[in-house]
């Protein structure tokens, strides 16, 4: 059945990249239940998808999420949350193989922010504004707000940002690494759209390998992480590819990818 909450096109001069909009206006694309499982079976099937090379996830000018559905959850207990293993489907978006992008207009906040947080670029309109307001109602961030801002951020900021729930401008998230470019908010999306037509453009299983490399900086020492870097960078000699993009750097002409 075709989701209701999102909007999923194909984008781009050659039609390889997913543009995925988050699309549950009226309640400031609330992250609930049915949304998030809609998103969830969106990445998974584009993830396999070899005619697209980027996803770029956006939501309107006025918000890209205002978080988790408040209402939904009011009357959950931890109970049912634990043993329902509340919040499971929320990953998808950071166990992608592709490259996923956020283009930021309006509030992202809550699980807006943290969903923003899981792509692995984000680039954000002027009036974009981040923020996990949890403390305000009672809770904590719950998927990945207080160890993601950490580590684009530091400590200390991180601390303001959760302990006091206040938003943080489109400028300043860059400042701080969260952001990596701002844009006047109607560039946004198209600006999205044409990194995400930049890296479709590389060999799909080379970019594979590089987001799996720069994301073992999260989780590795820096001595393991550079040796499976180095691991990685070695198993590129072993792709058709890798052999191409020399070969035709050294002709001067396009490469022709093959992902093998
Ligand atoms: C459910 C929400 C919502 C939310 C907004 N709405 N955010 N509904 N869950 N998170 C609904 C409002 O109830 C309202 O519905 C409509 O969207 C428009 O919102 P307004 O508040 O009228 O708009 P505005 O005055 O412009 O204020 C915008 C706002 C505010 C500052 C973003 O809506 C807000 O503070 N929202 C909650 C932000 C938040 O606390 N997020 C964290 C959620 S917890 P009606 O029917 O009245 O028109 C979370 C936990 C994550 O994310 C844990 C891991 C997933």
């Amino acid at each position: 059945t075709a989701p209701e909450m999102i909007k999923v096109e194909k984008v781009g001069e050659k039609k390889n990249v997913a543009l995925i909009k988050l699309n549950r206006p009226k309640a400031l694309n609330a992250l609930c239940d049915q949304l998030m499982s809609e998103l969830s079976d969106a990445l998974r099937s584009l993830d396999l998808d070899t005619s697209v090379g980027a996803i770029v996830i956006t939501g309107s000018e006025r918000a890209f999420a205002a978080g988790a559905d408040i209402k939904e959850m009011t009357d959950n207990e931890f109970a049912s949350t634990f043993s329902g293993r509340f919040l499971e489907n929320w990953t998808t978006v950071s166990e992608v193989k592709k490259p996923v992008i956020a283009a930021v207009n309006g509030f992202a906040l809550g699980g807006g922010n943290e969903i923003a947080m899981m792509c692995d670029i984000i680039y954000a309109g002027e009036k974009a504004r981040f923020g996990q307001p949890e403390i305000k109602i009672g809770t904590i961030p719950g998927a990945g707000g207080t160890q993601r801002w950490v580590r684009a951020a530091g400590k200390s900021f991180a601390m303001e940002v959760c302990l006091t729930g206040d938003q943080v401008t489109a400028q300043e998230a860059k400042e701080r690494g969260i952001v990596s470019k701002v844009f006047p908010v109607d560039q946004v999306v198209g600006e999205a759209v044409k990194l995400g037509e930049k890296i479709a453009d590389q060999s799909p299983l080379i970019v594979q390998m590089a987001k799996e490399a720069v994301n073992k900086a999260y989780e590795l020492t820096l001595q393991e992480g550079l040796h499976f870097e180095r691991r990685l960078f070695h198993a590129t000699f072993a792709t058709k590819d890798r052999k191409e993009g020399m070969t035709a750097f050294a002709e001067k002409r396009k490469p022709q990818w093959e992902s093998k």
